[in-house]
């Protein structure tokens, strides 16, 4: 398949572009798209054979199910029943913007969008080329992340492109996304509402409108017997190309991780933060920015930066888990194939 590429960053005729990415979506084509969060790989979520199309593509698992996007409030109940009042309040705080609501479904979106569960997850995304597409198309479009399953999220257009180019039939390339980690996926099944995934909405802001928020157990990684509510959040996640160890403690401590890795003669690359960085003596490095929020942006991109041919292992520190921290931990324990707690990197 030839994937069609439409630059809306630098193009001049980006009403056209949009249409004619919203004609192939109607048309039962898969169209990837910019959100605020990573770039989603759309499909008709009212059409199985379309929606089918998403988990060739990506070679997702098919009892992981997907988001159901939409442009207004007023379209996301038309796919859901049985909406708790806290619902309204959280929509009215948080949407449009990075947070998903299971809800119980209608019906209304295919067998496959939802997996087979009774459950489906609904979303309203802020990025402007988003809104854009989805009021052109004007019927739910359900989207996954656009990488192939297990890698990380793409964050730019170069990145699905790497991915699915050739699986797809296009790309709308709306530049590098903003916040760079996922919605904050909720269960809005129950009386309190449940965090099945930490994302861009963090757990303080919610209870800010709600009273409480409880966070599903499988989410804190820590009980074993304990089995995800999201079924996506039990598969292994943004894998980088080589291992990942995330290393707790501080620069002392990853210091002296990569200069018992050096000394046996491996590749070591490091991504940190700008401040820990500063107090690094290392060759190889990528730079995730200062703050938190900085972090949660470059991330993706830099466990997609460091390759085979360069590096043997990356090490990465650990960021305090409020706020967007709790997404970038939640993340980055996923991605790391070893986990250095600051007792045993002491040693
Ligand atoms: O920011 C985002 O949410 C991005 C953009 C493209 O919107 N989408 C995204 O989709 O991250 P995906 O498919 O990569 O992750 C969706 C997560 C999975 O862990 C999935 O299992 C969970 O949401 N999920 C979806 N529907 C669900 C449901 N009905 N019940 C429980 N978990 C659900
Ligand atoms: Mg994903």
């Amino acid at each position: 398949m030839d994937t069609k590429r439409w630059n809306l960053v630098n193009g001049n005729n980006k009403e056209e572009m949009i249409k004619e990415a919203a004609k192939l979506l109607k048309a039962g084509s898969t169209v990837a798209f910019p959100t605020e969060t990573v770039y989603g790989l759309g499909a008709d979520a009212t059409n199985e054979k379309a929606v089918a199309n998403i988990f060739q593509a990506k070679g997702r698992p098919q009892d992981n199910p997907l988001i159901a996007h939409v442009a207004t409030k007023e379209q996301l109940l038309l796919l859901v029943k049985d909406v708790p009042d806290y619902v309204n309040r959280l929509i009215d705080n948080f949407s449009p913007g990075p947070i998903t609501y299971v809800l119980p479904s209608n019906g209304t979106c295919a067998d496959n969008v939802t997996a087979g569960l009774e459950t489906v997850g609904v979303r309203i995304p802020s990025h402007p080329v988003a809104i854009a597409l989805l009021k052109e198309c004007n019927i739910p479009i359900a989207a996954p992340s656009a990488n192939i399953s297990g890698k990380p999220s793409p964050t730019a257009a170069d990145h699905v492109w790497e991915d699915l180019y050739g699986k797809i039939a296009g790309v709308v390339d709306g530049g590098p996304t903003g916040v760079g980690v996922e919605s904050t996926v909720i269960d809005c099944t129950q009386d309190i509402p449940i965090i099945l995934r930490p994302g861009g909405i963090s757990k303080e802001e919610l209870e800010e409108v709600v009273d409480k928020v409880l966070v599903d157990p499988a989410m804190l990684n820590k009980e074993e017997g304990h089995v995800p509510k999201a079924p996506g959040m039990k598969y292994q996640h943004y894998a980088p190309e080589v291992p990942l160890w995330l290393i707790e403690g501080g620069s002392d401590r990853v210091q002296q991780v990569y200069d018992e890795l050096i000394a046996e003669g491996k590749r070591v690359g490091i991504l940190a933060s700008s401040v820990t960085l500063k107090s690094l003596h290392v060759d190889q490095k990528i730079s995730l920015g200062e703050t938190l929020e900085d972090v949660a942006a470059n991330l993706y991109d830099g466990l997609r930066k460091f390759r085979q041919e360069d590096v043997d292992i990356i090490l990465c520190d650990t960021y305090p888990e409020y706020g967007i921290g709790q997404a970038i931990m939640n993340r980055l324990r996923k991605a790391a194939s070893r986990y250095i707690s600051s007792e045993e990197a002491g040693k």
